[in-house]
Protein backbone atom coordinates (compact mmCIF):
# COMPACT_ATOMS: atom_id res chain seq x y z
CA UNK A 1 0.00 0.00 0.00
CA UNK A 2 1.27 3.59 -0.67
CA UNK A 3 0.89 5.79 2.17
CA UNK A 4 1.36 9.44 2.48
CA UNK A 5 2.96 11.01 5.91
CA UNK A 6 2.96 14.54 7.50
CA UNK A 7 3.42 16.33 10.89
CA UNK A 8 4.71 19.28 12.29
CA UNK A 9 7.60 19.76 14.38
CA UNK A 10 5.22 18.20 17.48
CA UNK A 11 4.96 14.90 15.02
CA UNK A 12 8.42 14.77 13.71
CA UNK A 13 10.00 11.99 15.94
CA UNK A 14 6.79 9.68 15.29
CA UNK A 15 6.29 10.35 11.77
CA UNK A 16 9.89 9.28 10.86
CA UNK A 17 9.53 6.65 12.85
CA UNK A 18 6.20 5.38 11.44
CA UNK A 19 7.98 5.88 8.09
CA UNK A 20 10.82 3.46 8.52
CA UNK A 21 8.31 0.75 10.30
CA UNK A 22 5.96 0.88 7.42
CA UNK A 23 8.43 0.75 4.72
CA UNK A 24 9.92 -2.22 6.80
CA UNK A 25 6.67 -3.46 6.56
CA UNK A 26 6.85 -3.33 3.01
CA UNK A 27 4.46 -0.11 2.50
CA UNK A 28 5.76 2.31 0.05
CA UNK A 29 5.75 5.75 1.97
CA UNK A 30 5.66 9.02 0.91
CA UNK A 31 7.03 12.04 3.21
CA UNK A 32 4.93 15.00 2.73
CA UNK A 33 7.17 17.20 5.52
CA UNK A 34 8.13 18.44 7.81
CA UNK A 35 11.99 17.30 7.72
CA UNK A 36 13.31 18.85 10.49
CA UNK A 37 12.34 19.71 14.64
CA UNK A 38 12.02 23.42 13.41
CA UNK A 39 9.19 24.42 14.63
CA UNK A 40 6.69 25.08 11.82
CA UNK A 41 3.06 25.49 10.45
CA UNK A 42 0.81 22.35 10.59
CA UNK A 43 -1.69 23.67 8.22
CA UNK A 44 1.64 23.85 5.18
CA UNK A 45 1.69 19.59 5.86
CA UNK A 46 -2.06 18.99 6.43
CA UNK A 47 -2.75 20.33 2.99
CA UNK A 48 0.20 18.71 1.05
CA UNK A 49 -1.15 15.54 2.59
CA UNK A 50 -4.84 16.27 1.69
CA UNK A 51 -3.84 17.15 -1.60
CA UNK A 52 -1.35 13.52 -2.34
CA UNK A 53 -4.39 11.56 -1.08
CA UNK A 54 -6.95 13.16 -3.22
CA UNK A 55 -4.70 13.25 -6.04
CA UNK A 56 -4.20 9.60 -5.41
CA UNK A 57 -0.67 10.07 -5.29
CA UNK A 58 -0.90 7.87 -1.77
CA UNK A 59 -3.95 5.48 -1.17
CA UNK A 60 -4.08 6.46 2.40
CA UNK A 61 -2.56 9.19 4.85
CA UNK A 62 -0.95 9.55 8.30
CA UNK A 63 -0.66 13.01 10.21
CA UNK A 64 0.73 14.07 13.46
CA UNK A 65 0.79 17.01 15.24
CA UNK A 66 0.94 17.58 18.89
CA UNK A 67 -2.87 17.37 19.65
CA UNK A 68 -3.54 15.95 16.61
CA UNK A 69 -6.39 18.86 16.59
CA UNK A 70 -4.71 21.39 13.96
CA UNK A 71 -3.66 18.63 11.72
CA UNK A 72 -7.07 17.25 11.85
CA UNK A 73 -9.62 20.47 11.07
CA UNK A 74 -7.07 20.98 7.99
CA UNK A 75 -7.51 17.92 6.35
CA UNK A 76 -10.95 18.07 6.82
CA UNK A 77 -11.75 21.01 5.36
CA UNK A 78 -10.93 19.40 1.71
CA UNK A 79 -13.72 17.84 0.34
CA UNK A 80 -13.08 14.12 0.24
CA UNK A 81 -10.86 13.77 3.22
CA UNK A 82 -12.03 11.95 6.39
CA UNK A 83 -9.56 12.15 9.12
CA UNK A 84 -10.11 11.04 11.90
CA UNK A 85 -8.18 11.40 15.33
CA UNK A 86 -7.45 8.64 17.45
CA UNK A 87 -5.64 7.97 20.57
CA UNK A 88 -5.90 4.31 21.62
CA UNK A 89 -6.75 1.23 19.01
CA UNK A 90 -10.18 1.06 19.58
CA UNK A 91 -10.60 4.65 18.40
CA UNK A 92 -8.25 3.71 15.35
CA UNK A 93 -10.41 0.46 14.86
CA UNK A 94 -13.62 2.34 14.40
CA UNK A 95 -12.12 5.32 12.65
CA UNK A 96 -11.84 2.86 10.13
CA UNK A 97 -14.80 0.46 10.58
CA UNK A 98 -17.33 3.69 10.79
CA UNK A 99 -15.95 6.79 9.31
CA UNK A 100 -13.41 5.12 6.46
CA UNK A 101 -10.87 7.29 7.90
CA UNK A 102 -8.40 7.97 4.91
CA UNK A 103 -6.07 9.83 6.77
CA UNK A 104 -5.23 8.80 10.24
CA UNK A 105 -4.28 11.89 12.60
CA UNK A 106 -2.40 11.18 15.67
CA UNK A 107 -1.99 13.66 18.85
CA UNK A 108 1.97 12.87 19.24
CA UNK A 109 2.29 14.30 22.66
CA UNK A 110 -0.85 12.58 24.01
CA UNK A 111 0.32 9.10 23.20
CA UNK A 112 3.70 6.72 23.41
CA UNK A 113 5.44 5.55 20.39
CA UNK A 114 3.96 2.19 21.48
CA UNK A 115 0.42 3.69 21.27
CA UNK A 116 0.84 4.99 17.71
CA UNK A 117 2.31 2.01 16.06
CA UNK A 118 -0.93 0.09 18.28
CA UNK A 119 -3.42 2.68 16.29
CA UNK A 120 -1.59 2.48 13.10
CA UNK A 121 -1.24 -1.18 12.61
CA UNK A 122 -5.23 -1.58 13.54
CA UNK A 123 -6.59 1.24 11.14
CA UNK A 124 -4.62 -0.28 7.97
CA UNK A 125 -5.45 -3.91 9.21
CA UNK A 126 -9.61 -2.81 9.54
CA UNK A 127 -11.99 -3.42 7.06
CA UNK A 128 -14.50 -0.74 6.56
CA UNK A 129 -17.91 -1.39 7.32
CA UNK A 130 -21.01 -0.59 4.81
CA UNK A 131 -24.88 -0.88 5.36
CA UNK A 132 -25.69 1.66 7.91
CA UNK A 133 -22.37 3.07 8.08
CA UNK A 134 -21.77 3.83 4.17
CA UNK A 135 -25.30 5.57 4.37
CA UNK A 136 -23.98 8.31 7.04
CA UNK A 137 -20.54 8.63 5.15
CA UNK A 138 -22.73 9.33 2.42
CA UNK A 139 -24.15 12.55 4.33
CA UNK A 140 -20.54 13.79 4.84
CA UNK A 141 -20.17 16.22 2.11
CA UNK A 142 -21.90 19.44 1.77
CA UNK A 143 -23.28 19.30 -2.07
C1 LIG B 1 2.48 23.05 18.09
O1 LIG B 1 2.96 23.67 19.21
C2 LIG B 1 1.02 22.63 18.28
O2 LIG B 1 0.20 23.72 18.40
C3 LIG B 1 0.58 21.74 17.15
O3 LIG B 1 1.43 20.65 17.05
C4 LIG B 1 -0.81 21.17 17.25
O4 LIG B 1 -1.04 20.59 18.51
C5 LIG B 1 -1.89 22.04 16.81
O5 LIG B 1 -3.06 21.67 16.77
Amino acid sequence: MKIGVAGDHAGYEYKNRLAELLTKKGHDVADYGTYSEVSCDYPDYAHALAEAVLRKEVDLGIALCGTGNGMAITLNKHKGIRAGLAWNSEIGRLVKAHNDANVLVLPARFISYQMATRIVNTWLSTPVEEGRHQRRRDKIDIQ
